[in-house]
């Protein structure tokens, strides 16, 4: 059984400092017992400031960055020069700036292949890199995820076929609200990592917040729902305005 904690800070730079921390935390523990760590970033806007605290002269000397390997939990299906680019977030805000070798870094690709085709490749790094067979799953020791203001979690978007995929680790979606073809891992790599961190902020996710916490189990409407099937720990790292319609009693920092 997993467990999931939901933490309420005053404000994002306090939800990215937090979460700064608890990756610290998760990071040195791998690393002091000799193992890779390996995590798959989230995109969008929100994890912006985490990745520059992480880069910054706050944390940057207290994670060991050797020991780490960046995969992503999705990304949008545009050249990685793209400002759209979840690898272009992170290569700008982190691995230049802690000249992260490449060779610990997986994006997924994008450029010169159909979706299709970059998922199934993405889908062969990540068996190739974790050592799992066809039927097994790969298990992330850590998953960055934010959430849409609907709902939707990496690139699972509401009543999307991908939702119910079960043999797949990585897939291809076309979002038909965005207009946009993205690549994302599956529900069943999520809910396999050894821990999630979602973070949410803003007053345009409470409501979906709400139900995805608290509402009656429908992934198919707020696809983040998933992750009450997580085998792992799943914390969220929330600012009050995400969390102002939550009724449940919450940690509150
Ligand atoms: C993406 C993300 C996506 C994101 C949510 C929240 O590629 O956009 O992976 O799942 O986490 O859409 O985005 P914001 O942080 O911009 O609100």
């Amino acid at each position: 059984m997993s467990v999931t904690k939901v933490y309420v800070d005053e404000s994002p730079a306090a939800v990215a400092a937090d979460t700064a921390e608890m990756f610290v935390r998760l990071s040195q523990q791998a690393a002091s017992a000799g193992a890779s760590f390996r995590v798959a970033l989230s995109g969008g806007s929100t994890p912006r400031l985490l990745y520059g605290l992480l880069a910054s002269e706050t944390f940057r000397g207290d994670v060991p960055w050797g020991a780490i390997e960046f995969f992503f939990g999705d990304e949008r299906f545009v050249p990685h020069t793209s400002k759209e680019s979840n690898y272009k977030l992170a290569n700008d805000e982190l691995f230049t700036r802690l000249n992260i070798k490449s060779d610990n870094v997986f994006p997924i690709p994008t450029e010169g292949i159909s979706p299709e085709e970059s998922a199934d490749r993405y889908q062969a790094t990540l068996r190739q890199v974790f050592g799992t067979r066809d039927g097994e799953v790969p298990r992330f020791d850590l998953i960055f995820l934010g959430m849409g203001d609907e709902g939707h979690t990496a690139s699972l978007f509401p009543h999307t076929t991908v939702l119910h995929e079960k043999e797949r680790l990585a897939d291809a979606t076309y979002v038909e609200k965005l207009a946009a073809d993205r690549i994302t891992l599956t529900p069943v790599v999520l809910n396999a990592a050894a821990e999630v961190i979602l973070m949410v902020t803003g007053e345009s996710k409470a409501q979906a917040l709400e139900q995805v916490l608290e509402g009656e189990y429908n992934p198919d409407e707020y696809p983040s729902q998933l992750l009450r099937n997580a085998q792992g720990a799943v914390t969220w790292q929330v600012d009050r305005a995400a969390a102002a319609q939550l009724k449940g009693h919450y940690i509150e920092r």
